[in-house]
Parts: structure tokens; sequence; C-alpha cells
């Protein structure tokens, strides 16, 4: 195909590298297998074929390729889990849940580049020894299952999927499975369980790691979408040179979700660590708007300990001489260990941005209303926990909060964390947990002492309300 633009309004910033969104919103792009074909694809699936399986992997590993569903976990570190005496079928899932709120970077591939997605698990595929595989897709991306039925299809016609690969003597076949359309259903057990047919109640970790105990009890390997996409890359550009892009142990490029209270939200893809907070909110998405000023942000996915525009933080040995160093809010590099150094995670590389005119207890109000709803259920701290934590947030922005409602809100919250069957509890306890201990004076000031009366006695407010009514 001719040089790469794009369409007007669609320009990637300067400070972007492009290279799993290469072909999103590209000027003559569309999701056809010709057009895919056109521009080089599926070549680095027949230079696969001709490769060890397990030089695949090793490749992989030499990436340092950390997982972009979460957290962040070696990719190829994870693909050697499978016990190496295994008889039974090996399976690889594609995580397309993305139902990380914050997060929507994963939806743009399936849309508009498929082929790149279907190449990276047939890669993958042969390189784990799977013969099956799933694409576990939400139940709200009706379309985007349809157009990648449509391009599996288009595939197999082109021998790329289905028997004897290429002629390579390599079986694969891929299977498009529409979600439950709950949150829990993109934690990796819920939905191997809801891939079973069952509800999607997480497996306790361990003994169920899904590398040996899986889809039907067998070794499983759940990736998401991006993870998956930058297999065809590694084999391109082969584990050492692709290890170059970003910075130590944080390698690569990721696609940042940026949204709220910015001038340009968007997707950006960068290199990992090589850009700032600051030159992201900045830079890239214009500052703050009109008038008003920064004040939080969440930087991985609603899970993440939010961080405080105005807070330092101490990076342990990262100074000279393995010294110390001190580093404000703007100066955090956007990768996996300095975000986990300062407190919060990468996790699925969803930005929120809050601006001065938000509350923080609307905001905690909001992310309590959310792991509410989506809790499964299975454990008591979670789901009592968590109905717990937004009624008592619901009666701060009420106006109805005493001063203690906000000391029991923080002990509910770490009575969830590490108490429970999944990551659930930590991703709806931690948001809450970070809040408290960073805005516990704004919180505070929407508390009355006054209101212990309704409190302690909720007819007095029933009564209140019917006088205010009568
Ligand atoms: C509550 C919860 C929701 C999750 N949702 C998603 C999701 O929507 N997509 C995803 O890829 N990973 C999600 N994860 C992470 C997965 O469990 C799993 O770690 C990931 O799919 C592995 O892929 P990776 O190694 O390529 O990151 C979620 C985890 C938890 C605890
Ligand atoms: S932590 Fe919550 S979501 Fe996870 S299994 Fe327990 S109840 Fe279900």
């Amino acid at each position: 195909m001719s040089a790469i633009t794009y369409k007007p309004g669609k320009q990637p910033h300067p400070r972007e590298y492009r290279m799993i969104f290469k072909n999103i919103d590209r000027e003559g792009w569309d999701p056809s297998i010709a057009t895919y074909i056109a521009d080089g694809g599926y070549e680095q699936l027949r230079r696969a074929l001709q490769m060890d399986p397990k030089a695949i992997t090793e490749e992989v590993k030499k990436s340092g390729l950390r997982g972009r569903g979460g957290a962040g976990f070696p990719t190829g570190v994870k693909w050697t889990f499978i016990p190496p005496n295994n008889t039974k079928p090996v399976y690889l899932i594609c995580n397309c849940d993305e139902s990380e709120p914050g997060t929507f970077k994963d939806r743009y591939i399936v849309h508009q580049d498929p082929h790149q997605l279907i190449e990276g698990m047939v890669i993958s595929c042969f390189a784990v020894g799977a013969h099956t595989a799933y694409i576990y897709i939400r139940e709200e991306f009706p379309e985007a299952a349809i157009i990648l039925e449509n391009a599996i299809a288009e595939a197999r016609a082109k021998n790329f999927v289905g028997p004897n690969v290429l002629g390579s003597g390599f079986d694969v076949e891929i299977h498009v499975h529409r979600g439950a359309a709950a949150y829990i259903c993109g934690e990796e057990t819920g939905l191997i369980e809801s891939l079973e047919g069952k509800r999607a109640y997480p497996r306790i970790k361990p003994p169920y790691f899904p590398a040996a105990l899986g889809l039907y009890m067998c070794p499983t390997i759940v990736n998401n979408v991006e993870s998956l996409c930058h297999v065809k890359h590694i084999i391109e550009r082969g584990g050492d040179e692709y290890a170059k892009l970003g910075v130590p142990r944080n390698n690569g490029t990721r696609i940042l979700c940026v949204s709220g209270d910015v001038r340009n939200p968007g997707y950006f893809e960068v290199e990992v660590g090589k850009l700032t907070m600051r030159e992201l909110l900045y830079d890239i998405c214009g500052g703050p708007k009109e008038g008003r000023e920064f004040k939080a942000v969440i930087p991985g996915g609603s899970s993440s300990k939010i961080l405080r525009c105005d807070e330092t933080f101490t990076l342990r040995g990262q100074g000279p001489d393995g010294t110390d160093k001190q580093i404000s809010f703007w100066d955090i590099p956007m990768d996996f260990d300095s975000l986990a150094a300062c407190g919060s995670m990468a996790g699925s590389g969803g930005v929120i941005v809050m601006d001065n005119t938000r509350k923080m207890s609307w905001v905690l109000n909001n992310l309590n209303q959310f792991y509410a709803h989506e809790s499964c259920g299975q454990c008591t701290p979670c789901r009592e926990g968590s109905t717990w934590m937004r009624k008592i947030s619901d009666r701060i922005v009420a106006g109805k909060a005493t001063p203690k409602d906000i000391e029991t809100l923080e002990s509910v919250a770490y009575q969830i964390d590490g108490r429970t069957i999944c990551a659930f509890g930590e991703a709806s306890s931690w948001p809450v947990e970070a809040i408290i201990a960073k805005y516990r004076d704004e919180l505070l000031a929407e508390t009355s002492e006054a209101n212990e009366d309704l409190a302690l006695n909720p007819e007095a407010e029933a009564q209140r309300r019917f006088l205010q009514e009568a």
C-alpha cells in the first residue's frame, strides 16, 4: 500500500509510536483480508510456521512483553507455565471483554484491524501448541463479534486458519464466543467458567491457574487482545529488537486511553515509559479545559489507586548510586514499574483525568456504584462490602453522612482487600482506600455530626422527609 496517511482530524500525535494502532483511522484502510494482505499481512505467520514453537516463546520472552490486560505479567513467561509433561489439549483464549472502566482500545483493533489479532492468535496458538482458540468478546460489542466472525471466515478461506495452515501440518480453529455482559467475565477464571456455559464465578488461585487448570481443566493461555497483537510484531522485529522500544523491564508500546477532563481525550499509542504524566496530559492531551486545573488522575483503569496532581513520591533505589529519588506527580514515567512505585498501577492503560470541578465524594460514589453492581457475590467480604461501601458513599453525596461514616468506609475497604477469591476485591477496595487517604479532609467537609441522629434513627429521616413534603 502507499505511504500511510490518516483520516482528517485523526492524525496521530507526533509523540505517538504507532505499531498496534498503525492502521486505525488510516486513509484507504478497511478490515478486509485483501487490504491486510496488501499491507504485508500474514507474512509473520508464514515466518513463524518455519520456526520451532519453543523459539517463538523464547522471542516473546526476550521481547519483555508484559500483558496489556491489567496485571502486566510477562507474556512469554506465562506461556512457559503450561506443564511440560502435559497430555491434555491446550487452549488459547483472547480476552476481548474490555470491561475495565476507562479502557477503550481493544474494540478499535477488532473493528478496524481484526486480521492483526487473528494473525497474532494463530502464531500464539502455534507457539503454545493450541489447536483451538476462543475470542471471548463482551456482549455489548455485537458488531465487533460479526466483524471477527467474517474475518475468521476470510482467514479460513485463505488457509491461515483451519486444517494444515499454509501446508505446515498445523491445525487451528478460532471461535468467537459472546460474553455474558458482566465486568467479572473479564477476570480470566470467571471468563473460563462463562465460556464453559456457567455463571462467571471466578475460581480460586491456586490451584486454578489457567495455564495448568483452565478451560475444561486443561492448560489454557488467556491473553488480552492488545497483548496478542504484539506477538506478530515481535516475530517481525525479533525479541531483542522489540525490547529496544520502551524502557528496561517496560518494553514495547502500549495504548493509553485518556478520558475525562482534558482538552483532547482519546487513544494514544506510545513507547512504554518514554513519556511522563506531564507530557501525556499537557503535550498530547492539550492540558486542562478553559479556566480549570488538574486535580487527580486514575492512571490504569478504575481499579487503580488515584493519584493527586500535587503529590510527590519516593522511588526507592532509583537515584544516583542506588539512593532514593523524589519525583513529583508530573514526572512519573507512564510505565508499569514507575506507577507501581508511586502506589498505583499501569493496569489496562485507561487514564481517567479529573479537574478541580470534580468532587471526590462523587468520584468515590460513582466507583462504588459500579463495583457494588458488578460483584459476582461469591465472597461475603466483596458481596456485602461493596454494597456497604456504596450505601455509605450514597449518604456522603446526599449530605447525610457523619464523620464516623468515613472511618467505617475505610475499615470496610481494608476488610475486603486481600480476603476474596479474585482480584475484584482489591479492584473495588483500592480506589476507596486511596481516595480516603488522599482526600480525607474534602470528604469530611461533606459530613456533619448533626447527621448522627439520622444514622442512629432512620425513622427520624423518614419523618423529616415526610414533613418536608407535607
Ligand atoms: C475484575 C477483573 C476484570 C478484568 N477484566 C479484563 C478485561 O476486560 N480484559 C482483559 O484483557 N483482562 C481483564 N482482566 C485481567 C484478566 O484476568 C487477565 O489477567 C488478562 O486477560 C491476561 O491477559 P494479559 O496477560 O495479556 O494481560 C480482569 C481482571 C479482573 C480481576
Ligand atoms: S472477589 Fe467479588 S467478584 Fe471476585 S469472586 Fe469474590 S465476590 Fe466474586
